[in-house]
């Protein structure tokens, strides 16, 4: 994975005509980027924290008291961010485990509070000398040893029997990331794959010495997180749903969105839904749910047919090359766009007057055909969701934990270019 590809240099990338900017001062090399509790997990392309807190600073048009919307809110870097700007913050995502991570890593918690209940998920763990393992994996000892099984299940017993909401999330946060550690998983992937053998007969980690290692980490970067929020802030509000779904959003409007979609369908690119299945599944959720995940994300139904489509002649283009190629890929990469399309038609409409989008995609490619979405998307929404595009940042990554390159074969040695540049789109709503 990651392997590094040569990034087009920046001035190939900057187009006048399509708005595009390159511009390095963007691309926040070296700085860090997991300040406060945007250190807590690490949950596939999330937004880089400087890169969302720019956004606030130059493009909202109200921050203290300001509202923020994020409708793919992953594991809540924009929340977070909104957070410490003063703006009420709100994000949707219908991923349980990324609901859990935005939701723990926006509810403030005292030191004191975590210590303190830390050790008495310890003393719990003492008590109970079994449990049962009740959990919902298909053949649970492909990825875990009979001894992980055994200690991931008393720990959860323990952690289940806290009684706050809020201190429970956060400790349900750390037990989802420690049953993705101990697992047999490889760590490198963002895909599900068991290690080789000669690894696995080394893994050996402790449940609970992993779970401490993250309890420590995760409560440093929550001492960090309430230490910067300005005072009277509110919590977050992250709902569990489908943003193409209107019912999904809380009412009122919103004056910035930062939102990070998928790439495309959960298939060929990042499947949030695999990524999660172990911890969701440790979590108490069943198969059905885990596996509904990557099917409800966007571009997760193929369309049917080639049309009708959304208002984008740049995606037209691109259609009739891959349809040459391969028909059903064609309509797959036609599902992605229909979708997210859909969504910001009513997602725009929450935008007040005079308020701003930024939404941070990736250009990848499908049969040979490279998908220009900072183009498609500036088009679509243009066209189809009221919004006028004012410009388009164009930045490296140097650190964004993607594979630069994808199989969307899923075929190993087959591989695709992904991104090495992502694409900032600034969007507009008008006042009249
Ligand atoms: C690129 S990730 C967002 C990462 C996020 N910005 C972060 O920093 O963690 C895209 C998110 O969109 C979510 N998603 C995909 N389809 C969705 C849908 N139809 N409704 C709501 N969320 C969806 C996925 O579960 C995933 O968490």
């Amino acid at each position: 994975m990651a392997q590094s590809l040569a990034r087009a240099p920046a001035s190939l990338e900057s187009d006048p005509r399509r708005l595009r900017r390159a511009d390095p001062s963007w691309d926040f090399r070296g700085e860090d980027t997991k300040y406060a509790t945007h250190g807590i997990y690490r949950y596939p392309a999330m937004m880089v924290a400087p890169v969302v807190r720019r956004l606030i600073d130059e493009y909202s048009p109200i921050k203290n008291g300001g509202r923020l919307l994020d409708p793919f809110c992953g594991s809540g870097s924009a929340l977070v961010e909104g957070m410490l700007h003063g703006m009420t913050a709100v994000g949707v995502d219908l991923n349980p485990l990324a609901v859990l991570l935005a939701r723990a890593k926006t509810t403030p918690l005292t030191d004191r509070a975590i210590r303190v209940e830390h050790q008495a998920i310890l003393r719990r763990y003492d008590e109970i000398t079994s449990a049962p393992a009740n959990v919902d994996i298909q053949n649970l000892s492909f990825w875990y040893s009979a001894r992980s099984v055994a200690e991931l299940s008393r720990l959860r017993a323990a952690i289940l029997a806290t009684e706050s909401e809020e201190l429970r999330r956060f400790f349900e946060a750390c037990f989802a990331e420690t049953a993705r550690f101990v697992s047999w998983t490889r760590k490198d992937e963002y895909k599900t794959y068991r290690m080789p053998e000669e690894k696995r007969k080394d893994w050996r980690p402790s449940v609970l010495g992993s779970f401490a290692s993250v309890v420590v980490h995760n409560r440093e970067k929550m001492g960090d997180f309430v230490s910067r929020l300005p005072k009277g802030v509110p919590t977050a509000n992250v709902v569990l749903g489908d943003t193409r779904d209107p019912a999904a959003l809380p009412n009122g409007t919103y004056d910035l969105i930062v939102t990070s979609p998928p790439y495309g369908d959960s298939r060929t690119t990042v499947a949030y839904g695999q990524y999660s299945s172990l911890s969701l599944s440790w979590l108490g959720y069943d198969r059905a749910t885990v596996n509904r995940t990557d099917r409800e994300s966007l571009g997760g139904r193929p369309a049917a047919e080639l049309t009708p489509r959304p208002d984008s002649p740049t995606l037209d283009r691109h259609l009739t090359d891959i349809r040459a190629k391969d028909p059903a890929r064609a309509r797959d990469v036609l599902s992605f766009y229909v979708d997210l399309c859909g969504a910001f038609r009513w997602v725009a409409g929450k935008l007040a007057p005079g308020g701003r989008a930024c939404v941070v995609v990736g250009n990848r490619t499908v049969k040979g055909v490279r998908l220009e979405t900072d183009v498609i998307l500036s088009e679509l929404f243009e066209h189809e969701c009221g919004l006028v595009h004012e410009e388009t940042i164009v930045r490296g990554i140097p650190n964004k934990v993607m594979p630069l390159r994808n199989s969307p074969s899923n075929i190993p040695g087959q591989l695709g270019e992904t991104m090495a540049n992502e694409y900032v789109l600034i969007f507009n709503r008008p006042r009249n």
